[in-house]
């Protein structure tokens, strides 16, 4: 076990990997990744030098959006495993002295959980009816939708049943939303954390908590609908009808009893796309200890952006009593971050949508500039694993993959793809989610119907053969041939790859950072308007030191500070000056 994770609070300072189970290992030759596959890679992620994973869902659900529409939320998809399986990576993870986080989706359950089947059977006005949110349509018959909301995956965010009747969802139709007034919603998340506890699981990840509180009576749905839209996710004076609700804060205070009657007390993560100035809130000790911040996710590689995002990070966890900064540059949501950084910096506020606009444009497929685009993911990789508090990194960041834009539609899976615009560049989110690859021997053929991707062998994602002898299944997701290059055991074994940096940058994280116990200090080291410079208390060989990160922006190398260069992200120029796009971390003389 890491010295961080022999502490109660090593939540505060962990990295954190994010997997994707569907993409990440598959074990028994179906084309989709299990709880198995994790276990296989647990040794990897030990050597890579994580302190936790956190895992998407892996509960039985049909799919409708990547497993976020869950239909038990205490089991395993049959896919993906069974519950002695899913112990037997708790036990693997913990044996490694890994923590592992689960994916908690309490805004909405699949249309197949029982819940909703018993909403539907119930009828109107019926207590099981109370636990979504069923409205009236308006029109003669009540044939229109209560007003005009479209889901946050296009497409109107109400829903007709047989008996006449709508439901709310802000997802996708197979999405209905909770309605977190009902009791019975209180009493199954609960006796869901405690499950998962039992479990042995050291932590949640909390989906959309920001839209869990709703108040949809306060004035006609009809006003409301005039006043605001499902897609303003960033109102935060409390009066959205849906996001970011004060209300939505006793919710958390009722989970937290339940996190502190285990010991350690559990830890949970909240996905809260807010303000800077109320990610606080989430964060509270007495609610759910921490809170993305996304702002990193946000910025493009700029100097003043990157700044600001860590000013903002800092600014929040200050607020808090007692929670960390949490610093993440991908998830599976958004186009990967060696994609974002090797594009022309396009100003716009929805810099993930520019990323789709500009890889898909004219009908055709746009590469990233991919040495730019890696150069820079270097170099942002130790700006952000340097920094006070807590990194999550998302599977497949540590390779250094790029997105993935030319999926054929026909592969697609994302329901974002097909419910939005239709527009040829908006594929969804699958780009990020392609399954991993693993072993650059195992080299797929160029596939019939399309020559840019794999068709056969996997990259290692799956084993040739199912238990029964016969030809695996294809990846759930296609591959493409360039995987090859940014194959684990090729990069392993390569000085120059992006999993050697990260390994490095994680061990001297681990050894000089985290050592001290500290995630909140940082002093800022003027270098300059194109340099962000900060430094750290350190312990190196049993002493104390000074630890300090610099990245360069600019286009003009810059000299270092006096001391002893511990890793770089790109070759220092001839004089030793750090290049542009490049980072440096050191320890610095008395
Ligand atoms: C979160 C998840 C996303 C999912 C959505 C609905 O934003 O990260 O993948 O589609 O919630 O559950």
């Amino acid at each position: 076990m890491t010295a961080n994770n022999s502490r109660d609070d090593w939540w505060k300072q962990a990295v954190v990997y994010q997997v994707y189970p569907r993409s990440f290992k598959d074990v028994n030759g179906d084309g989709l990744g299990d709880i198995a596959g994790i276990t296989e890679k647990i040794g990897y992620l030990k050597t890579l030098g994580v302190d936790a994973i956190w895992l998407s869902p892996f509960y039985p659900s049909e799919l409708a959006d990547g497993g976020y529409d869950v239909i038990d939320y205490r089991n395993v998809d049959p896919r993906l495993g069974t519950m002695d399986d899913f112990d037997a990576m708790v036990a693997a993870a913990h044996g490694s002295g890994l923590k592992v986080i689960v994916d908690i989706v309490p805004n909405h359950t699949s249309n197949k959980h029982r819940f909703f089947k018993e909403a539907l059977k119930a009828g109107r006005g019926s207590a099981a009816r109370d636990r979504y949110i069923f409205r009236e349509g308006r029109g003669k018959n009540g044939e229109l939708p209560p007003n005009d909301w479209q889901s946050l995956f296009g497409g109107p965010a109400w829903e007709r049943v047989d008996d006449g009747q709508w439901y709310f969802h802000i997802f996708a139709v197979e999405q209905p939303d909770v309605n977190w007034k009902n009791p019975d919603i209180h009493e199954e998340f609960k006796e869901t954390f405690r499950f998962w506890s039992d479990h042995g699981v050291d932590g949640f990840r909390i989906d959309v908590a920001h839209g869990l509180a709703k108040d949809f009576d306060s004035k006609s749905l009809e006003e409301l609908g005039a006043e605001f839209s499902v897609q303003d996710q960033e109102s935060h004076d409390g009066s959205s009808p849906m996001w970011d609700r004060p209300e939505v804060h006793d919710i958390y205070k009722e989970w937290r009893q339940v996190f502190n009657e285990y010991n350690p007390p559990r830890f949970a993560v909240a996905e809260a796309w807010v303000v800077p100035e109320h990610q606080h809130l989430y964060a509270s000790t007495d609610e759910l200890g921490q809170v993305f911040n996304f702002e990193f996710a946000k910025a493009d590689w700029d100097v003043d952006q990157m700044r600001t995002a860590i000013t903002e990070g800092l600014d929040s966890a200050a607020r808090t009593n007692g929670s960390t900064s949490t610093w993440v540059m991908s998830n599976h949501d958004i186009p990967r971050n060696a994609t974002r950084y090797g594009l022309p910096q396009i100003p716009s506020t929805d810099k993930h949508q520019i990323a789709k606009d500009w890889l898909l444009r004219d009908g055709k497929t746009y590469f990233e500039d991919r040495a730019l685009g890696t150069r820079r993911a270097r170099a942002a990789a130790l700006l952000e694993l340097g920094l006070p508090g807590s990194a999550y990194i998302y599977q497949g960041e540590e390779l250094g993959l790029f997105e993935v834009p030319d999926i054929p539609w026909d592969r697609l899976e994302d329901p974002n793809a097909f419910r939005t615009s239709q527009a040829a560049s908006d594929k969804g989110r699958d780009g990020c989610r392609v399954p991993l690859p693993w072993i650059a021997g195992d080299e797929p053929k160029p596939a019939k119907w399309d020559k840019n991707f794999g068709e056969g062998a996997t990259f290692g994602f799956s084993p040739a053969t199912k238990t029964d002898g016969t030809p695996a299944a294809a990846p759930h997701l296609p591959q493409p041939l360039w995987f090859k290059d940014f194959a684990a055991d090729k990069e392993a074994t390569d000085p120059t790859s992006m999993l050697t940096l990260y390994h490095a940058a994680l061990k001297d994280r681990a050894e000089l950072l985290t050592a001290t116990g500290d995630h909140a200090s940082l002093d800022w080291l003027d270098m300059g308007d194109d340099v962000i410079a900060y430094t750290r208390p350190a312990v190196y060989q049993g002493s104390q030191a000074t630890f300090a990160s610099v990245t360069n922006f600019g286009t003009a190398p810059v000299a270092l500070p006096k001391g002893r260069i511990l890793l770089t992200s790109a070759e220092l120029a001839e004089d030793g000056g750090l290049p542009q796009d490049a980072s440096a971390w050191l320890l610095l003389d008395k």
